[in-house]
């Protein structure tokens, strides 16, 4: 059993082993004609099953051909230009590297003395990625396991600096369409339930910062504390930036911690063209950033980054068999310090491979593509009397629906459009996403792919008009 250790002896195993993985996936990536099979979770649960683990193949030739069957047959692949779906990039190469080098090495971020390099590598990414948004000299951070933890850390900053004597007082305001981490983040800090005050949208699916200030007022009238408002640069479903230099005068007004969660939106950190979108952003006390989304990155890559690096203190705490409280006097960096968690992979490595290989504009350039993308995407949809789309792409993303010209009742058109995105999965030619918009039923299309052109998307909808007219075909033949 030791030859499956990796050590000095069985460093050629290891090569072989991982280059016939490589292959293997290689070769899958290589052939893939659709994002999906279409597998149902009845045709793939019995294959998985009828493992018995504690019959081990011993040969991992045989394994991968085992892992043919139960995973990468049936994978869902980001990579393929008719993936749609949610918010998965494809990944870069140099960032793949990364990650081969790091689970190898397996370095732990939470100490020095278990990353030595890698706690720097981990600080300079850090630094490098709050000069980009402005935060200011003071300013620190965290690679954390993606945008929902992220958004965790900020919010217990956020709780602690509002210095109140009752949990049940406090308030964050965050826009009806916001992510529901935040009110995750709410249970988990012990805030009551009404402690997530929504604020509506414009059209444009901006938070209404008139009605901000009117909340922030009644707040405070109201005998309540403001613990932070988020505002959100790249919403999940619309790609919608919050208004933040009005949402940042608003927080310096009231005396709030503006979190801005740029989960999505950070890609425009490294854009050649659309920068400005995040003006404001560098007014924050913290903003979340998900390199898994926008910057091409494996999952999981994300940060939290601070305006004051004292505020982190919120998340110190000693234990002499790790990080004892002498190691800060000798100045000794231990970024468990700064963390929610404890050990802690080196994902910002693969940041780094990145940013080393293609540069930051290189990033900034794909970014770019996939909302050029969505604006072409735009446009054929709001040409297309086919279809209903909600707004204009601040990123790159698109919600719309089919409406059929024969059909006028709303929830008919809701069931021809689930159904659509039902039978366009199943068919594996291409995975659309679906949420809603008021009461009723849209579909959705999240482009990340810059190999995806235009003619895959006039394809898809063309697919989903298909799907939705067989619907409606079949129900009318039920009723008939
Ligand atoms: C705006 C926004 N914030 C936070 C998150 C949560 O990020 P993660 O899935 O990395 O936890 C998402 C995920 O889609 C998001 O869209």
């Amino acid at each position: 059993m030791r030859s499956h250790l990796l050590n000095d002896t069985t460093a050629e195993q290891y090569r072989r082993s991982v280059t016939d993985g490589v292959e293997r996936v290689a070769a899958k990536i290589a052939t893939t004609e659709r994002p999906f099979t279409g597998v149902t979770v009845d045709a793939l649960a019995p294959a998985i099953d009828a493992i018995d683990l504690d019959k081990p193949l011993h040969d991992t030739a045989a394994v991968l051909d085992e892992l043919e069957d139960v995973y990468l047959r049936d994978a869902v692949y980001f990579h393929h230009p008719r993936y749609l779906a949610h918010l998965n990039c494809p990944v870069v190469i140099p960032a793949v590297l990364g990650e081969a080098v790091l689970s190898a090495v397996n370095s732990s971020l939470d100490t020095w003395d278990q990353s030595a390099g890698g706690t720097l590598i981990e600080r300079k990414l850090i630094d490098w990625t709050t000069e980009r948004i402005g935060l200011g000299p003071a300013a620190d951070g965290v690679f954390t396991s993606g945008g929902t933890q992220s958004n965790l850390q900020a919010l217990l900053l956020a709780r602690e600096e509002s210095k109140t004597d009752s949990l049940a007082k406090l308030r964050i305001f965050a826009s009806e369409v916001s992510h529901f981490s935040v009110k995750k983040s709410a249970k988990l800090l012990g805030l009551g339930q009404d402690s997530v005050v929504s604020i509506p949208v414009d059209y444009d699916k901006r938070m209404q910062t008139v009605a901000l200030a009117r909340e922030l007022e009644r707040c405070k009238q109201d005998g309540l504390v403001p613990m932070a408002v988020v505002a959100t640069a790249g919403t999940t479903d619309f790609g919608s930036i919050d208004p933040l230099p009005e949402i940042a005068e608003l927080c310096e007004q009231f005396a709030t911690w503006m979190h801005v969660d740029a989960a999505y939106g950070c890609g425009l950190l490294a854009s050649l063209k659309h920068r400005d979108r995040l003006n404001g952003i560098e007014r924050a006390d913290s903003v979340t950033v998900d390199y898994h989304k926008s910057f091409f990155q494996p999952v999981s890559s994300s940060a939290v980054l601070v305006r004051d690096a004292a505020t982190l203190r919120h998340a110190t705490y000693h234990a002499e068999y790790l990080n004892p409280r002498r190691m800060v006097q000798e100045r000794i960096p231990n970024q468990v310090d700064k963390s929610l968690q404890t050990t802690r992979r080196f994902d910002a490595l693969k940041l780094w491979m990145t940013l080393r290989t293609m540069g930051a504009d290189g990033i900034g350039q794909l970014f770019d593509e996939v909302c050029e993308l969505a604006r072409e995407g735009w446009k054929l949809l709001a040409a297309d009397p086919r279809f209903d789309v909600v707004v204009e792409p601040s990123l790159s993303t698109l919600v719309f629906r089919y409406i059929p010209a024969s059909v006028t009742d709303p929830a008919e058109i809701d069931r021809a459009n689930l159904y659509a995105r039902k039978a366009l999965f199943a068919s594996g030619d291409a995975i659309v996403a679906g949420t809603k918009v008021g009461a009723r039923h849209y579909l959705k299309f999240t482009l990340l792919n810059p190999e995806t052109q235009a003619s895959d998307i006039a394809a898809v909808l063309d697919l989903i008009a298909g799907h939705a007219e067989q619907y409606l075909g079949e129900s009318l033949d039920r009723a008939s």
